[in-house]
């Protein structure tokens, strides 16, 4: 308490004045600890194995490169981990540790750079895409996803649906099960608890899904090399027809289901009120003026989804099992086409049965071989993209699987809409997982994505040594990464059974 310098300080004040304070009392000494660390001479301990240097310290040098000659002089020097949350991929080859995938944890993470949970897997077939998506499924299932594999074009998921117990559905010529793309889903019930806002809002939400739909289907019919238009007008005459189909246009409080056939009917034949409401003179006007958006429904009718897209569904799907997969093999003889559709069809009722889905239902929508849809044209692109923005809204992740970007940007000219269009869709998806590549898609890849020489080089020759090796894009940060298959697992994604029965 005592004060240097001149002057008192007070309890001085007034022990002189005869007050003497009271003082705190002093803590007993304390035994000095042992000290932890003996000091060593400035080079290191003189024992073997002890880091002892012959000379006293290298000097340090300085030096200035480029970010792309940083890798020759500090290889091991990675992107920032991520966090250990969600599925085990595999090993993070760069640092050593164990990789996780968890889009929604991410998206839900300031200090990843990721903003929507969807996931591009490009690869050159037989690469390891569709091994490394069955692995996500299954490990990611652990946290309470479920998966819907709208579309299995070669039915390689069906051993994990036996798997789980589940019966995967089969879809195909002759076959009994039937989706109606047109229908209400979950929203089907209760329209007559609804105001009218109420009303006029879930009509937004079911007819804008069926347009997308119809329009991807009309736009995939060509006359010669260009689609089949549908514009506003088109656009028009399909709504009033859907209106007045479902009873939506006489304020019906129980809506009828439609399929695409009565649509192609109602057009045919239509109603007074149909050719007064899109406007038209007359019936032969009508007639005339939308004979080809007619036509190209009419084809489809006939063709890609007769019997298959075209009455009421049939199917009972099982929305608690742990997965769900519509197997689409048998469309296979039908061409590229068919399952194109199948696949927009499949796409289109699998975004209605999400609608209203439960805050943590969680879901994994698998789209394997999505290059097929996405050559439909601009139109198919564009319901793709619907399927992307709605997945942040119902908590879905929306995993598709390409070959290569040429597949998305095939569906118009360089510089065109459909394009522009397409290379948007790659920024709905902040997770890329680039597999083995060529050298010539690689560049596409690099130009597209910005990847860089160093990550081009990954893609070409690293992920092309082994299976299962990708380049991870998690945003703008890059992960070099070996997927590690369970032997379960090995067995569950065996894709190679023709090759070996044939060597
Ligand atoms: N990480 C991996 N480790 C071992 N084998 C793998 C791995 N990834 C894929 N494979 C095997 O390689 C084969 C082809 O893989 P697949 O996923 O079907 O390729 P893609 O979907 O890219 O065409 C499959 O038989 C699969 O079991
Ligand atoms: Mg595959």
């Amino acid at each position: 308490m005592r004060q240097r310098g001149p002057g008192r300080d007070v309890a001085r004040l007034l022990a002189d004045f005869g007050h003497d304070l009271p003082a705190t009392p002093a803590e007993p000494a304390q035994a000095k600890e042992p000290r932890l660390f003996t000091r060593a001479s400035r080079r290191g301990p003189r024992r073997a194995g002890r880091g002892w240097a012959a000379s006293p310290g290298a000097p340090v040098s300085s030096w200035r490169m480029t970010s792309d000659q940083v890798p020759v002089l500090w290889p091991l020097i990675a992107t920032p981990g991520l966090p250990p949350t969600g599925a085990q991929m595999g090993i993070d080859v760069l640092s050593g540790g164990s990789f996780f995938a968890d889009p929604f944890g991410w998206v839900l993470r300031d200090d990843v750079p990721v903003t929507n949970p969807n996931v591009m897997c490009f690869g050159k077939p037989g690469r390891g895409k569709s091994a490394t998506t069955k692995a996500f499924l299954l490990r990611m299932m652990d946290f309470g996803y479920r998966a819907l594999v709208l579309g299995d074009p070669k039915d390689e998921y069906e051993p994990l649906c036996a798997f789980f117990g589940v019966d995967p559905i089969a879809i195909g010529p002759g076959l009994p099960a039937r989706i109606n793309p047109l229908s209400f889903g979950p929203l089907a019930g209760g329209w007559d608890t609804l105001d009218r806002q109420g009303a006029h809002t879930r009509a937004g939400i079911v007819f804008g899904r069926w347009l997308t739909l119809i329009r991807g289907l009309v736009g995939s019919q060509r006359v010669g090399a260009t689609p089949v238009p549908f514009g506003p007008v088109e656009e028009q005459v399909v709504k009033a027809a859907l209106r007045a189909l479902t009873g939506y246009a006489t304020g019906a409080t129980h809506l009828v289901e439609t399929t695409i056939p009565a649509l192609w009917h109602q057009l045919t034949t239509p109603t007074p009120q149909l050719i007064e409401e899109c406007r038209y003179a007359s019936t032969r006007q009508f007639l005339d003026e939308s004979r080809l958006l007619r036509d190209a429904l009419g084809q489809l009718v006939d063709g890609a989804l007769a019997g298959l897209f075209d009455t009421h569904t049939t199917i009972d799907m099982d929305w608690d099992a742990p997965i769900a997969s519509l197997s689409l093999s048998r469309l296979m003889p039908l061409g590229d086409e068919a399952v194109g559709i199948a696949l927009t069809c499949l796409s289109s009722w699998g975004r209605g049965m999400r609608e209203n889905a439960r805050s943590g239902d969680l879901r994994i929508n698998v789209r394997d071989e999505v290059w097929k849809q996405m050559r439909l044209g601009p139109e198919a692109v564009k319901s793709f993209d619907q399927d992307l923005r709605l997945s942040r809204a119902a908590g879905d992740i929306q995993w598709a699987n390409a070959h290569k970007p040429a597949d998305l940007l095939s569906v118009g000219d360089a510089g065109s809409q459909a394009v522009t269009i397409a290379k948007d869709l790659l920024h709905l998806t902040d997770v890329k997982i680039l597999h083995g590549q060529d050298h010539g898609v690689a560049a596409d890849l690099e130009d597209l994505l910005g990847l860089g020489p160093i990550a081009r080089d990954v893609v070409t020759r690293w992920a092309m040594q082994g299976k299962g090796r990708a380049l991870w894009c998690v945003g703008d940060q890059q992960y070099k990464v070996q997927t590690v298959l369970h032997p379960l697992e090995a067995h569950l994604t065996f894709t190679n059974d023709a090759i070996t029965g044939a060597a």
